[in-house]
């Protein structure tokens, strides 16, 4: 592992920038066999401020290469999130041939919020500001922003959805340049207990039937989700090229992700999978979590799909990536068909960065799951089990090492799981040195929480509470740094 990433609470396979700070995803494209991860980036110090967007390159989704700083504040104001897409056909005529380049869209935040955009002629290094910004020029709305910018085939033509308070708002162009209004969605329905930011609009088939698709409407909000402060929620329906109209059957709230830490998701326009990478942190307590000399870290790359589940529910259903195991080690543990009641206690195991594979047949214990990170002299560990007796997944962090930063850092995250239909529940945990990302049942319940352990904090039990549990099957795989000397 590199010096420079190496520090204890240094991610070993979650992207974060060298130094300073960093938020939401931003920009993310698929581009001639590069994908381009841009982010919230304050170039000068380890808090939020002077907001840029830092730049970053890989061509697996799991090795990332930081390159300079792509787009500055200017005397407009600082460059909030947005959105790039490739104009390959030169649609806007920024460019001098017909093969086109890369448009970013960003919020300038100064005195007020409007969208302009900059284009690349090489491949996302360098940008020019359009000299006819803004291309949408602020309404009267504080709170106007997040340009997520899709090509909608149906329509032909390119589709912007912004963040506008406490709703959505869709324009449309056929050159990128020329906004017009369409429509707007959600001021009654969802949650909103805060203000909605970075949308995201995508197309999954359901069951993976391309017959039957499904549009998703993914908006974030901060605060007031789930689990406290910043999280999202998104919508089922239909994007017709004008307006958003949400199933009928899709009904209630829909949480993205039942743990503090994962915020502004943003798809890969022009990948060929839908994937996505978010923030792993809250807004409630980003500016305080104690690592240095970075601030903020990504989220592992995710692909998605619709299920629809045992109650006949369609379902956001995440994973991640499969590129993920490239980082896979020979498996270090394995347990097929055993029955459990007392902990059991990996010797010398030693790892603080691993992925868990597990399948439980539910039996008579209460609760069972891991304890992972956990540190016999430091006395830390970070719970990941299954709650039988209430039906939810959940996430203690509560000891998982320094937590009092914040007030509302320690804590216990939950996401009603139920048992499938053949008494088994699946957990899939990954590890790293610091964060838990768990996927309940294929992905169909997900946790991601930052922990702040110690570096010695590296042990592993197993566990299962008043009663007994099947270990139909599990494996435990150490994770390698993503990180390249
Ligand atoms: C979301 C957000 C966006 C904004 C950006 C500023 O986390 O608040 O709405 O553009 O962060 O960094």
């Amino acid at each position: 592992i590199p010096d420079a990433y190496n520090q204890a609470f240094r991610p070993q396979y979650h992207f974060t920038p060298q130094s300073n700070w960093m938020n939401d995803p931003n920009g993310m494209v698929y581009y001639n066999g590069e994908y381009h991860l841009f982010y919230q980036h304050n170039p000068h110090g380890s808090q939020f401020g002077n907001m840029s967007w830092g730049h970053a390159v890989s061509e697996d989704l799991v090795h990332w290469e930081e390159l300079d700083v792509a787009l500055q504040p200017d005397e407009h104001g600082m460059i909030f999130s947005g959105s790039v897409i490739a104009d390959e056909t030169n649609e806007s005529g920024l460019f001098p041939t017909d093969e086109g380049g890369l448009v970013a869209f960003y919020t300038s935040a100064g005195d007020t919020q409007d969208q302009r955009i900059a284009y690349s002629t090489d491949e996302g290094r360098t940008w020019t500001k359009y000299e006819g910004n803004p291309v949408v020029p602020n309404p009267g709305i504080v709170d106007f922003r997040d340009p997520k910018v899709i090509w909608h085939e149906a329509s032909s033509q390119f589709v912007m959805l912004l963040a506008a308070g406490n709703k959505i708002m869709f324009y449309g162009s056929k050159n990128l340049r020329d906004w017009d209004y369409l429509s707007e969605y959600g001021q009654d329905v969802g949650a909103h207990g805060g203000v909605w930011e970075t949308p995201e609009l995508f197309q999954l088939p359901v069951d993976g039937n391309t017959k039957n698709e499904k549009w998703v409407l993914q908006v974030d909000m901060n605060p007031g989700s789930i689990a406290g402060g910043s999280g999202g929620q998104y919508f089922l329906g239909e994007f017709n090229g004008k307006e958003f109209i949400r199933d009928e059957k899709d009904q209630g709230i829909n949480w993205v992700d039942y743990g503090k830490d994962f915020y502004a998701a943003q798809l890969f326009n022009g990948a060929e999978r839908p994937i996505w990478m978010a923030w792993m942190s809250n807004w409630e307590y980003a500016s305080a979590i104690p690592t240095h000399p970075f601030r903020g870290a990504m989220s592992m790359p995710r692909t998605l799909s619709l299920q629809t589940d045992q109650s006949g529910e369609v379902q956001l259903v995440q994973q991640p990536v499969e590129e993920m195991k490239d980082l896979r080690m020979e498996p270090v543990y394995e347990m097929a068909d055993k029955t459990i009641s007392e902990p059991v206690q990996l010797s010398s195991f030693d790892r603080q960065t691993y992925e868990v594979v597990a399948e439980f047949k539910v039996g008579t214990a209460r609760e069972f799951g891991f304890r992972v990170r956990q540190g016999t002299e430091t006395g830390e560990q970070t719970v990941v089990g299954y709650d039988a007796e209430n039906g939810y997944m959940f996430t203690d962090r509560q000891y998982s090492g320094v937590t009092d930063f914040h007030p509302s850092f320690s804590g216990v995250y939950r996401a009603p799981t139920k048992i499938k239909e053949n008494g088994t529940v699946t957990m899939r945990i990954f590890v790293d040195r610091s964060s838990v990302e768990l996927f309940a049942n294929g992905g169909e319940e997900v946790l991601t929480n930052r922990i702040f352990p110690s570096l010695t904090s590296k042990d592993l039990q197993i566990y299962a509470v008043d009663g007994e549990v099947n270990v139909e099957s599990l494996k435990i795989y150490p994770i390698e740094s993503s990180w390249k000397t």
